[in-house]
């Protein structure tokens, strides 16, 4: 496959990115507030937490100082913390941050991997994103994921059975979002493996037995096989080869380009933020510390770890 990446201006077209979108007034920022689009965001986050222990009154304060996320008087871990944005349809937002600030624990909240503890989750494709998802029935939460979400993970040993082929894995996803007919399955299968550069002879092969960057592409395809309005994608090129990473980038472009799905794209890296992301969340110890758009947070970074950020990839 070509190792092509798109311009920044393929990619403002191809999503019909906003001149002038904005984050949603969460946390303090000495960003000017800009104007919000008036259509309906894909996906809204407000105020969503999640802590591990049973945290005591000191902690209960939202506003409680922590040591980095941890509680110094009960030692509950607050891995996210009052985290508030959202997704607009064609766009891909990145969140960014150092290991540990919490960007998978906030990415399972949504794909209901962890029980959120605190907040309020909307999505489009949903009741016009008018419900807390949060607050829905486990076969409810379900179908969210098999029908609004596509999820990538790190590791592709969560989101891959390995010992079945590739073509039983986006199989199994079709199934189950509903899908009986074997025949149609077979084909859409084929074509979503050959949409992430995966030969046809070797769709019958385990996952196992790819390389890392094949895996994330399986993975990718499974995601994308009940035509999900949001992907979401957690640090889906961490410990590949360069090239392998700009091949994997490239893809993440096409299928935006192509499918106009929304994407959260998450990443310790910022360097794969920049090449992605309309718009950029910075996280710290579980909260958002700065956001805006990818290329004023570049130009322009407030928080002092961003400007960290910023500089290191200079
Ligand atoms: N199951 C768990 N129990 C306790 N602490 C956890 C658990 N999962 C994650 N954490 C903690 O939550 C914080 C955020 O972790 P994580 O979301 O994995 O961060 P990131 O993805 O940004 O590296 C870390 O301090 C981590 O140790
Ligand atoms: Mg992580
Ligand atoms: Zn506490």
């Amino acid at each position: 496959m070509t190792a092509t990446v798109l311009t920044k201006e393929d990619q403002k077209i191809s999503a019909g990115h906003r001149e002038t979108p904005t984050m949603h007034a969460c946390q303090s920022d000495a960003r000017p507030e800009i104007s919000l689009p008036a259509e309906k965001p894909s996906l809204l986050v407000e105020h969503l937490s999640k802590h591990f222990g049973s945290c005591c009154s000191y902690c209960n304060d939202p506003k409680a100082e922590l040591e980095r996320n941890i509680c110094p008087q009960c030692g509950s871990v607050h891995a996210v913390r009052d985290v508030s944005f959202e997704v607009y349809p064609g766009e891909i937002v990145g969140v960014v941050g150092e290991s540990g600030s919490g960007k998978s624990t906030m990415m399972q909240c949504l794909y209901f991997d962890q029980d959120a503890s605190a907040g309020q989750i909307k999505v489009k494709p949903y009741d016009g994103g008018e419900q807390n998802i949060l607050e829905l029935s486990s076969q409810e939460k379900r179908r969210i994921r098999n029908t609004v979400f596509g999820m990538v993970y790190q590791n592709p040993y969560l989101g891959l059975r390995m010992n079945y082929s590739s073509l039983s894995n986006i199989a199994e996803q079709l199934i189950a979002s509903g899908d009986r007919n074997v025949l149609n399955m077979c084909d859409r299968g084929k074509n979503l493996l050959k949409r992430v550069n995966i030969p046809d002879r070797r769709s019958i092969e385990p996952p196992k037995n790819f390389s890392g960057g094949m895996q994330q592409r399986v993975q990718i395809a499974k995601a994308l096989s009940n035509n999900p309005p949001i992907l979401l994608l957690d640090e889906v090129t961490t410990g590949l080869d360069l090239s392998v990473q700009a091949n994997v980038l490239d893809l993440i472009l096409q299928i935006r380009r192509d499918l106009k799905v929304s994407m959260l794209v998450v990443s310790h890296d910022l360097a794969v933020v920049r090449m992605l992301a309309d718009r950029t969340v910075v996280m710290l110890d579980g909260r958002i510390i700065e956001h805006g758009l990818t290329d004023q947070i570049l130009e322009d970074p407030q928080h002092a770890y961003t400007q960290q950020l910023v500089y290191s990839l200079l």
